[in-house]
């Protein structure tokens, strides 16, 4: 049989959805290729699972025109967007198109985003925003501003509702860094992505610093230094390849549990090995991330934040196939001490577990806050504020392993009982005071040790018996302010069977607009 000729209609639309795949054109492509950077549409097959990605408003074209855009326009108007699945799991998606005006973003391009987000939040799933823009599209002046204001806005609304995740693909500038920042996670790639208010002319002609796009944005001064950037992948394979992991511990929205994870890694599974981790020595560090590995199933721990403020690790893991979130202080770095940094960078981790219905691990061993003028005038008391506010305002399942030191400040604040801690324990090695020996000593027996004819001795005399005071968790349990002392083999045992005893777990807050931590 012949074919019949094809209607001049549908050949019209084969030929525009073409067109579609082109964005801003070959030589475009080319250069973002040139650059080691995917296109849009390339991040999009790449992120969702094969053949599932439904595209919506591929034939939008800008709507202002304007200064200096001449004829320019484009079909998609820069962004790609829709909707597919990854591992199986509906997700929205909006991919910015840097051939096309440098991914710039005018009104009909922010539509194009405001209607995913919208759909992501009445459909309950996440949105994954690949970010790769110069920001507002300046020929088209104020209505750029107004769609992002729109984008602001549903970031906001939808917060703490579905999960938002941007990746950082190019190079971001203006409202193409304060969408991601009202979002969960940022993940950005090393190399080849840049976040910045404004970029390196600008602060040129500013501030007279010269300064390049790495040094000024990249991924290792996001991801250590300003702590804005939350994952820092090799390379955009890597990127989406995380992006996948980390969805897989998260629920689609706040109504859902976290997805359920069956595990060949035996729930009654000891490590003996963790019966020496903690050195005898309490001024000796361990490494606390060995901990984390060997409780969780199948020693998988992704880290969120791995660069920044590495005092303390948040992360997410899994124990008996059950999400959780794991906060943990690191005495390998800073003594496991809580300054500015590590205090943020953990008090928004557990506010957005609590968001979210994932059950919080803390491991505590922790000196204290940090002293110091620098501290102190940048703000250690509103910070130390905010995670203190998070854990008590928490009311997901909270379970605390005390390993070694709860001192002070820090001690209430790391989940204890008081602040509706669910389960308290401890290991032999643990160690609660207001304060470490040699401060306390120093401090109460100021006036015996000056006039003592031996003060050497006679603090050592003190310190000794201050330890047997203080320095065990058997006070804290006399009291019951701990619930068990458990030996450190057994804790992922223990843990896995607590995660199960608090699954039903309800608590509320006090009905309220919203409260007001101390930003
Ligand atoms: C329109 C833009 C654009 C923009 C880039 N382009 N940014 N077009 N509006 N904001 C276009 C360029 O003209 C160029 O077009 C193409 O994109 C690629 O840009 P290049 O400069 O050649 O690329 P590169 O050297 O990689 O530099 C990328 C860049 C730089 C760092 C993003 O373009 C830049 O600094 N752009 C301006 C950033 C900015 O200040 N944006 C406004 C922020 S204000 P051709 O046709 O030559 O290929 C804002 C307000 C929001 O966003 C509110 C926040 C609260």
């Amino acid at each position: 049989m012949q074919d019949q000729p094809l209607d001049p209609r549908i050949e019209r639309l084969r030929e525009l959805r073409a067109q579609t795949q082109l964005g801003g054109g070959k030589d475009k492509i080319a250069a973002q290729h040139a650059r080691g950077r995917l296109t849009a549409r390339e991040r999009i097959e790449l992120l969702l699972d094969k053949g599932s990605f439904h595209e919506l408003d591929a034939f939008v074209t800008n709507r202002a025109g304007g200064y200096g855009m001449g004829n320019q326009s484009f079909l998609t108007d820069g962004v790609i967007t829709g909707w597919g699945t990854i591992d199986g799991r509906l997700t929205y998606i909006f991919s910015q198109d840097f051939t096309v005006m440098g991914g710039s973003l005018g009104l009909a391009h922010a539509a194009k985003i405001t209607k995913v987000q919208d759909m992501a939040l009445k459909n309950g799933a996440p949105i994954i925003g690949i970010n790769d823009s110069g920001g507002a599209r300046i020929q088209e002046g104020l209505l750029s501003l107004v769609g992002y204001a729109d984008i602001f806005l549903r970031n906001t609304q939808a917060s703490g509702v579905i999960p938002q995740i941007s990746l950082i693909m190019g190079p971001c500038a203006g409202g193409a860094v304060y969408s991601p920042a009202l979002t969960d996670f940022i993940f950005m790639v090393k190399s080849t992505s840049y976040m910045f208010v404004t970029g390196p002319d600008v602060v040129k002609a500013v501030t007279h610093e010269d300064v390049t796009f790495e040094e000024l944005g990249g991924a290792l001064v996001h991801n250590t230094a300003s702590g804005v950037a939350h994952v820092a992948a090799e390379n955009e394979g890597d990127c989406l390849y995380l992006l996948r992991i980390l969805l897989g511990y998260l629920p689609s929205n706040n109504m859902e549990e976290p997805p359920f994870v069956k595990t060949r890694d035996d729930p009654l599974r000891t490590d003996a090995t963790l019966d020496s981790i903690v050195p005898d020595n309490p001024n000796k560090p361990y490494d606390m991330k060995q901990i984390i590995r060997s409780v969780v199933d199948d020693g998988k721990f992704f880290e969120i934040h791995e660069h920044f403020a590495q005092n303390i690790i948040v992360g997410f893991g899994r124990l008996g196939g059950h999400s959780v979130g794991i906060v943990a202080n690191q005495p390998e770095v800073l003594a496991g001490v809580l300054d500015i940094n590590a205090s943020e960078k953990a008090a928004r981790f557990v506010r957005f577990c609590d968001a979210f219905n994932i059950p919080i691990v803390t491991f505590e061993d922790v000196p204290g806050f940090l002293p110091g003028v620098g501290q102190e005038h940048g703000g250690i008391i509103r910070a130390g504020a905010k995670l203190l506010y998070a854990y008590c305002e928490a009311t997901v399942p909270k379970i605390n392993v005390i390993t070694r030191k709860a001192y002070g400040g820090a001690y209430c604040v790391m989940s204890p009982r008081s602040t509706r801690g669910d389960l308290v324990l401890a290991w032999p090695s643990a160690e609660l005071a207001v304060m470490g020996s040699d401060g306390a000593v120093n401090i109460i027996f100021r006036r015996e040790l000056s006039t003592s004819p031996d003060p050497v001795a006679r603090k050592a005399e003190l310190v000794t018996q201050y330890k047997e005071e203080f320095a065990n968790p058997y006070v804290g349990a006399a009291y019951g302010y701990i619930d068990d002392i458990i030996e450190p083999r057994e804790t992922r045992p223990y843990l896995i069977n607590a995660i199960q005893m608090l699954r039903n777990k309800r608590d509320t807050n006090p009905p309220k607009k919203h409260g007001n931590i101390p930003l």
